[in-house]
């Protein structure tokens, strides 16, 4: 379920959106094989291309909320013409941001799809003048540079005369009233899910709108079945009504660990999943922080983009996507394939570990010069040095009282001349897999 509200804390107004999760059915020890490359791949790019990007709306919530009429909305088709779509351009730019696997939005909550599929015509193939499906290139693209591809798919389709939901304050009908009609809603559905399985056997299926009907209605359990049992390594997100792999918090930050053995926040670079004019685009720095503090809380991000009509990518989608690839590449070895880092209270700010623990990776926010300190590390550090930049850096352990299992505090100095633009990242070797104290000093 998922609804906007505003809670109110100790005389405190906070206005919130809270995605509300179904029970997860799926047990992680029969999922964890397959789920080895999304946990190691941290940072997926989310690509919202469609109809709404003609005139820069809302991608369909704008006809649902009634700040449009459905028939103008659907105008749109008629100016969706990817003319200037370059999926090599598209792939090498996901590439470069260090990105390791991409998800495409093959039919959002208006029910165009962006590819040819053959139960009706609403799709970019037969019902606009880019007269061509967007997926399989791309998919072909990614692949060739070894990165995984994702399906994102909408459950809801406010389009289809047989959905019951429609705008925000009138429906079709409801399931209850007419379950044969739904019956043919759901064959449509399972259907396109069926084509798109078939067609470009996506590494991943990510599940949108869930929260219209129960696990029940939709028939979760058996979608689940159909995807796995032609494709048995997708993997599925947390967006079925309970048979999903993972989690998607979306544009909300954990402040706590979330307790999910997978999760990814999926976020916005601009203000929007789809493209539209003079939008306000979140800053090079705001975004590797983001994807810093999520990886560093044993998550992914899954960064989105929206293209034009024309299927360009504004410029500063762009600046910001070669500038996370510029530090992903210099920073690589504390983000992929690690863990995520040590609980609250022992460094302020994000951390990660290497897999086998024996190397802690600190991040610095902003131009941070002068002296860190570490606290609770049991460990010896061996060497200490700057990702990226190879510096060396001393160290020196304080309050170590030899009586004491509590250990010392470690203060490293840092010097301007190694600071990186956005983060600097240390790495601490240590003698052996991390060892913490998480102790209350002389209280225990
Ligand atoms: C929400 C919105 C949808 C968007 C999606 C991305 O569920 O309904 O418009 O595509 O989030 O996470």
């Amino acid at each position: 379920m998922k609804f906007k509200g505003i809670i109110l804390l100790c005389g405190l107004v906070v206005s919130a959106t809270i995605q509300g999760f179904a029970q997860s059915k799926i047990d992680p020890k029969d999922i964890s094989h397959k789920m080895q490359w999304f946990g190691d791949a941290k940072l997926g790019i989310f690509i919202h291309a469609g109809i709404y990007a003609v005139d820069g709306i809302d991608e369909s919530w704008s006809f649902h909320n009634k700040k449009i009429s459905h028939a103008d909305y659907m105008k749109q088709l008629k100016g969706f013409t990817m003319k200037n779509y370059n999926p090599v351009f598209w792939a090498d730019l996901i590439k470069e941001s260090g990105a390791r696997y991409a998800v495409l939005t093959t039919k959002h909550h208006d029910g165009v799809a962006m590819y040819d599929t053959k139960l009706n015509d609403l799709s970019i193939v037969k019902s606009t003048p880019a007269k061509r499906d967007m997926v399989k290139p791309l998919f072909e693209e990614l692949r060739k540079r070894d990165i995984k591809c994702g399906a994102y798919f909408s459950l809801i389709d406010w389009s289809n005369i047989n959905y019951p939901g429609f705008l925000k304050d009138s429906s079709r009908y409801s399931v209850p009233d007419d379950y044969e009609r739904w019956g043919r809603f759901r064959n449509f559905f399972q259907g396109q899910i069926k084509e798109i399985n078939a067609m470009f056997k996506p590494d991943l299926w990510w599940f949108d709108g869930d929260w219209e009907h129960s696990a029940e209605e939709w028939e979760s359990q058996k979608v689940r079945h159909l995807i796995l049992s032609g494709n048995p390594d997708a993997i599925i997100n947390g967006r079925l009504q309970g048979y999903g792999d993972y989690e998607t918090p979306e544009q909300n930050f954990p402040v706590s660990r979330p307790k999910y053995n997978w999760w990814e926040l999926c976020m916005t670079t601009s203000e929007n999943w789809g493209y539209h004019r003079d939008d306000t685009w979140k800053t090079p720095y705001e975004v590797i922080t983001i994807f810093v503090d999520a990886v560093s809380n044993g998550g992914n991000l899954l960064l989105d983009m929206g293209p034009k009509a024309d299927g360009t990518i504004p410029d500063e989608q762009i600046h910001v996507l070669k500038e996370l690839g510029a530090w992903n590449k210099k920073h690589g070895e504390a983000i992929f394939n690690t863990l995520g880092g040590l609980p609250q209270g022992h460094f302020y700010g994000p951390t990660t570990l290497s897999k086998d623990s024996t190397s802690l990776y600190l991040f610095l926010h902003g131009h941070v010069s002068g002296t860190v300190m570490l606290k609770g590390l049991v460990n010896n550090i061996k060497e200490i040095s700057v990702v990226g930049n190879g510096t060396q850096l001393s160290h020196k352990v304080v309050g170590k009282i030899s009586w004491s299992p509590v250990p010392g505090l470690v203060y490293i100095d840092i010097p301007e001349n190694v600071l990186d633009n956005y983060m600097t990242v240390l790495k601490l070797k240590l003698d052996k897999p991390l060892k913490l104290y998480r102790g209350q000093g002389g209280l225990n």
